[in-house]
């Protein structure tokens, strides 16, 4: 789709269809073109493509590194990624030459923490499991309606939830957790203020410390340099005994092949996963062998409130620029000292 006036507008190029709500508060604006396939643009169609535009409004699965940076610099000056996730941006290079980068965050923190106690119950309780064993005949083939020791899971009532990573995400699963009467231990780059900590009934523990201690972990840290695979073997072999993690931050925090050795070896009980270190995931790959693995295709903001709040706060931050004022949610606050925003 191509919404140009002829006049000179800043261009803006939008690598995924969005909602229209969205797409008209652009007009008068900006001129914009939209990648209106379901596949994501190829990278070296975006590299040739976004030459041609002031701005861009991003996926979190469209890469941009310093390769793409500096290709695209020298017109492109703002990549908004419709994601609170921005791994894929290499935001000091972008930096550096003066491209501002915004994300996403707050919108999206309701409908993810939600998919994160779906898979939490999903995974304890056997639920796809279930629905598979009514579905395809096991049941029926068993001829017994109801067995005292038939799909047994864990229950959440007691039991202690591990959160790592406790900013936005981590909390609104925490409360989440204390509706179940879970216990909540917590594993963060810095501390909660006291009071939230009253208020969640949260007691901070070091990352041994909770890995051996919780029944559930909830992984909700952003994916960086100091995060990727920050569960790796070794930290798995450290797992207390029938414990489940859950993970709807970013598939590359946990190494994926210790993952599976800690399922194939009975280190853990299961999992529930939404995010992976490839994406789409491989129908063949190992973890859909597993029938304690519950899987979902990176679907955590996956609502229809939430995607159009992503994507009116995308435009909100193009908007802001073209207007020279400070992006909203503004992930480098540096590059204001580099550029003013604005087109000029
Ligand atoms: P957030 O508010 O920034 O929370 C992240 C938390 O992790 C912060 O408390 C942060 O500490 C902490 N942290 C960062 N690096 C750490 C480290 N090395 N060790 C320990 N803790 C660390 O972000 P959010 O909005 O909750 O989102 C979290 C992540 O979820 C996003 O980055 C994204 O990757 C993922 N996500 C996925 C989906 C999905 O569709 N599955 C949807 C939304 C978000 P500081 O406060 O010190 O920075
Ligand atoms: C989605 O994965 C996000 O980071 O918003």
């Amino acid at each position: 789709m191509n919404k140009s006036s002829g006049s000179s507008k800043p261009r803006l190029y939008i690598t995924r269809e969005i909602f229209n709500e969205a797409l008209k508060k652009l007009e008068g604006v900006y001129d914009y073109e939209v990648w209106d396939r379901y596949q994501h643009p190829p990278y070296e169609f975006l590299r040739k493509k976004l030459v041609e535009f002031d701005a861009v409004l991003s996926m979190p699965t469209d890469r941009f590194d310093c390769e793409m940076i500096r290709s695209i610099s020298h017109k492109i000056r703002i990549i908004a990624n419709m994601a609170v996730g921005y791994d894929n941006i290499d935001v000091e290079c972008a930096t550096q030459h003066g491209v501002y980068v915004t994300n996403t965050p707050g919108v999206l923190t309701e409908a993810t923490a939600d998919l994160a106690l779906a898979l939490i119950l999903a995974t304890a309780r056997r639920i796809v499991e279930g629905d598979h064993f009514v579905r395809w005949g096991e049941w029926w083939r068993t001829g017994t309606p109801f067995h005292p020791k038939m799909m047994l899971g864990m229950e959440l009532y007691g039991k202690t939830l591990g959160i790592i990573g406790m900013g936005r995400i981590g909390v609104a699963v925490a409360r989440r957790a204390k509706a179940f009467n879970m216990k909540i231990i917590y594993y963060s780059r810095r501390r909660l203020p006291e009071n939230v900590e009253r208020e969640l009934g949260a007691e901070y523990r070091d990352l041994d410390d909770l890995l051996s201690n919780s029944d559930i972990i909830s992984i909700h840290v952003p994916l960086t340099k100091e995060t990727r695979h920050m569960i790796n073997r070794e930290r798995l072999s450290k797992v207390k005994r029938g414990a489940i993690i859950i993970n709807t931050s970013r598939g590359a925090v946990i190494d994926t092949e210790a993952l599976v050795e800690a399922l194939e070896k009975g280190w853990i009980a299961g999992a529930g996963l939404d995010v992976y270190e490839e994406e789409p995931l491989n129908p063949n790959h190992p973890l859909t062998r597993f029938k304690n693995v519950v899987l979902t295709p990176h679907i955590g903001s996956a609502t229809r409130e939430t995607r159009l709040a992503m994507a009116l706060l995308a435009v909100e931050n193009l908007l802001a620029f073209a207007a020279g004022r400070e992006p909203p949610t503004l992930v480098n606050k540096e590059v204001l000292r580099i550029k003013p925003p604005g087109f000029y």
